[in-house]
């Protein structure tokens, strides 16, 4: 970033000395555009009780089965209730990582890392080496966590407080895996063995979107979809996420207590196209800060993913090659963050027009 400007939108926004953006480097929407969002629609997003997936009746489990399923067909996103993470925990990780982005800038400038695997990286924007003359209005911390657990080791609660969330937050995303397997009749063990899900690589990503002074200008994300199986996310309370529907763009606000679940394109991968990643994005805001954790459980990292043989027919050929999940990552992380760019190099060139 230019010399004169502070390298984290939280300094910029803090300073108070920008009434409006340094253009050059932060413009990235049209505020001219006419609106792209759905605000006839009330936004339905699915909840899944995940206590009746996993302590109920077959009958119970086989209708949450049911909706989950159609959830990830219809919408890509859902909203997971009595999902069995105590709130206080919830909570102590949300303030977790408001404390790190308080730190003093030379902490957590020590964190800027170097390339895109690095397992513990601090930074701003997606990946600034290769955004030219736009960056987006978020700070984020990502940390690998699973199978190898990695924290900051300020500030000082983080790492304990972490490591619990990562954990049941992992047991949450595993629940959903194996009821969305079951959802389309494929075996779990097949699964397991398919993915490596025993040594899932599973990152936390926290991310802090302060007062903008022009938030019309601005992404705090553009729009894209997650790399992984799921994501788990969620918020200190303030809405800014939106989620493509039916061409139309769709505020959440999630239910309180709730995890709001994505697929990730790992998931339209492995189900050759019948569950699809779905395109959001984050919006910035003039008043308040906002703060989302998020969870991604992903195959282990050097796992080839392929649709599964079980999805793939004479009349629906596998959609996309094999990559392994590592080469994914280093792809997706190490370019401009653009809706799903990186799957489309992985379609098979013959079946443009299956999906
Ligand atoms: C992400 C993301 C949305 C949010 O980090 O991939 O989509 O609301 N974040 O912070
Ligand atoms: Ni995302």
């Amino acid at each position: 970033m230019a010399a004169d400007l502070p390298n984290s939108v939280k300094q910029l926004s803090d300073s108070g000395a920008f009434s409006s953006l340094p253009l050059q480097l932060y413009a990235s929407r049209d505020p001219t555009a006419p609106s792209d969002v759905d605000a006839t629609l009330e936004p339905q997003i699915p909840t899944i009780d995940l206590s009746l997936l996993t302590g109920a009746t077959p009958r119970e489990r086989a209708r949450m089965v049911q909706r989950l399923g159609r959830a990830c067909q219809d919408w890509g996103f859902f909203m997971v209730v009595n999902h069995g993470v105590p709130e206080g925990l919830r909570q102590a990780m949300l303030e977790a990582a408001k404390k790190f982005f308080d730190l003093e800038e030379e902490d957590k400038e020590e964190l800027r890392g170097e390339t895109v695997l690095d397992p513990i990286r601090y930074g701003t924007s997606f990946n600034p080496k290769a955004e030219v003359g736009v960056r987006y209005w978020r700070d984020f911390l990502k940390l690998a966590v699973h199978p190898d657990f990695h924290s900051p080791a300020k500030p000082l609660c983080f790492s304990d407080v972490l490591r619990d969330y990562a954990t049941c937050t992992r047991r949450v995303g595993m629940e959903l895996l194996k009821g969305i397997w079951e959802s389309l009749d494929l075996e779990e063990n097949d699964m397991n063995k398919a993915l490596k899900l025993d040594s899932c690589f599973q990152v936390f990503v926290a991310n802090l979107y302060p007062p903008c002074p022009q938030p019309e200008l601005v992404f705090g994300l553009p729009p894209h979809s997650d790399l992984g199986l799921l994501t788990l996310l969620h918020q200190n309370g303030v809405d800014g996420l939106d989620v493509e529907h039916g061409g139309k763009w769709v505020h959440v606000k999630p239910l309180p207590g709730s995890f709001l679940v994505n697929a990730g394109d790992h998931m339209q991968i492995v189900t050759n196209g019948r569950y699809k990643s779905t395109l959001h994005r984050a919006m910035a805001n003039g008043k308040s800060t906002r703060v989302s954790v998020l969870t991604v459980v992903g195959p282990s990292l050097d796992t080839v993913v392929e649709p599964v043989a079980a999805l793939v027919s004479s009349e629906r050929p596998a959609m996309y090659r094999g990559w392994s999940y590592r080469q994914f990552l280093e792809c997706h992380q190490g370019n401009q963050l653009k809706e799903k760019a990186v799957l489309e190099l992985l379609r098979c060139r013959d079946h443009e027009d299956v999906i």
